[in-house]
């Protein structure tokens, strides 16, 4: 009997050395080849990917970039990432460069977690569905759709100001403020403008943004299950919806401009073909995601620089107020109204150059290349980062000094501000993502000042920067 133990146990220990060594030797293979860039890459698995994530929880994710500029005395370096191998490009060339070629060496690439959350995006190559989601985007997304939705952003703000705000002497503005984006994407995505309705996606869709991007464990109680069960049951509602638009539109009771929603159901490919319904309810949810988190962090921060500034509020407020001033009583914002917002637009582009609300984003090789000298191999995975250039004193200088007028003028130099990426997969919200940010800006100057009651609330980056406690914060109302 002794004996079967000990061989049991041999082989248990025999097993786990193999696998190990086959993980060390498996990981380091990947690294074998000639002239790759400087770098570390960690150990098996993990890599890198502690480091990488730790400086995002401690508010600073730049340090992992500049400690290695600095170095290796390189602006692009090797490392390992989410268990892949990976290099990282820093500076404008280096945006330059992967904007110009995607789908030429790069293609976009997302961790498994995502393909995992979203199952319609396995059964077809991501590349082909952000191809048709490509499709689709322009037709919401154009000017004329968004000068119409300029009125229904502003009077979903009023309303929202009214429940969430006013007659308060305190608030906390990031779960607002993601009120506030959520309200509007569910109104102009899918025409659910009820609040109780909007209630009912809110919470497990939170629990889907936060989890989304996290380690793919799926056991109960873990991120990345809670985010697959909250996929599931939005996913299941979306349905409900997408069945009762189909009856709607047939039956002529819906138009087919109204949201995007009506645009996917009537929207063919090249052969003609509908998208399924899963299929429309992935794209739905693809598209609360990129377009939620990212604006409430935006004007969550636009909050947090107007409370420490009170000489740029100051000149917010002269803008919006001149603009408030030449209105009707009730009448709603329009598209004349928005381009009078300057000044206003260039401090939401400094709050996103020193808070970028995405911090990169990843690619994939596809072809073996060179750049700066070193050899980038096919599938390796390439990440830029926002931060590379945003917080660097060659094209910002004084980088912590909070200067809107940096985007005076011509602006910032070409390739050095991308906070909605650049080339072919910059983002598509981007014009729609401007337009909720100046309202919500118009509507809260309007009505308030504020003061943090926490002054040095910790800032946490876990994907997206958002102040440690919600930023709470004092108001103080505007004598009418
Ligand atoms: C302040 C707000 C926003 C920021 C900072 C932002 C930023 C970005 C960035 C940096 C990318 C490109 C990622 C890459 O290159 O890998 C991106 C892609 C994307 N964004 Fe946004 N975004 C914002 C708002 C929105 C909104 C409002 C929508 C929808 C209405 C949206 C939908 C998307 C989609 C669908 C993609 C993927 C495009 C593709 O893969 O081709 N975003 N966003």
């Amino acid at each position: 009997m002794e004996h079967l133990y000990l061989s049991l146990l041999l082989l248990f220990v025999s097993s786990v050395t193999l696998s190990l060594f086959f993980l060390f030797y498996k990981h380091r293979s990947h690294y074998a080849g000639p002239n790759l860039p400087p770098g570390s890459i960690g150990l098996p698995f993990v890599g890198e990917s502690l480091d990488f994530l730790s400086t995002g929880w401690k508010g600073h994710p730049e340090r992992f970039i500049f400690d290695r500029i600095a170095r290796y005395s390189s602006h692009v370096f090797k490392t390992s990432l989410l268990g892949e191998p990976a290099a990282i490009f820093c500076g404008a060339a280096g945006n330059k460069f992967l904007f110009s070629n995607e789908n030429k060496l790069v293609v976009a690439w997302w961790p498994n977690s995502v393909n995992k959350v979203f199952p319609s995006s396995t059964q077809t190559s991501s590349k082909e569905e952000a191809k048709k989601m490509r499709k689709m985007l322009p037709n919401f997304l154009k000017p004329e759709a968004l000068q119409r939705y300029i009125g229904i952003m502003d009077d979903i703000a009023r309303r929202h100001f009214a429940m969430g705000w006013e007659g308060k002497d305190e608030v906390t503005v990031f779960p607002l403020a993601k009120r506030y984006t959520f309200w509007l994407a569910a109104r102009l995505f899918l025409s659910v403008e009820d609040p109780s309705h909007v209630a009912r996606f809110a919470d497990p869709f939170h629990l889907l943004a936060s989890g989304i991007i996290s380690i793919p464990i799926d056991l109960p109680g873990t991120p990345f299950n809670r985010a697959i069960k909250a996929s599931n049951f939005i996913r299941k509602e979306l349905r409900v919806i997408i069945k009762q638009r189909k009856v709607d539109l047939a039956e002529g009771k819906a138009s087919s401009t109204q949201d995007i929603l009506s645009h996917m159901l009537l929207a063919t490919d090249e052969d003609g073909k509908h998208m399924t319904e899963l299929d429309i309810a992935d794209k739905i949810l693809g598209l609360l995601i990129g377009g939620h988190d990212t604006a409430s962090a935006a004007c969550t921060f636009v909050v947090k620089y107007l409370a420490e500034l009170p000489e740029i509020y100051e000149q917010v407020y002269e803008e919006q107020m001149e603009i408030a001033k030449s209105k009707a009583p009730g009448e709603l914002l329009n598209w004349d109204d928005i381009q009078k917002m300057k000044y206003s637009w260039n401090v939401a582009c400094e709050v996103m150059r020193l808070a970028p609300p995405l911090q990169g984003g990843f690619r994939e090789v596809i072809n073996d290349f060179i750049f700066n000298g070193f050899s980038i191999p096919k599938g390796w995975k390439i990440y830029w980062s926002a931060n590379s250039t945003h917080k660097s004193a060659e094209y910002f200088p004084e980088p912590e000094k909070f200067d809107p007028t940096r985007f005076e003028g011509a602006g910032p130099a070409p390739y050095t501000f991308v906070p909605f990426g650049g080339g072919p997969r910059m983002c598509p919200g981007k014009e729609y993502a401007r337009l909720e940010i100046l309202v919500f800006m118009h509507n809260l100057v309007k009505r308030f000042r504020w003061e943090k009651l926490l002054p040095d609330e910790k800032i946490v980056v876990d994907p997206m920067p958002m102040p440690a406690k919600g930023l709470p914060v004092r108001l103080y109302a505007h004598k009418a």
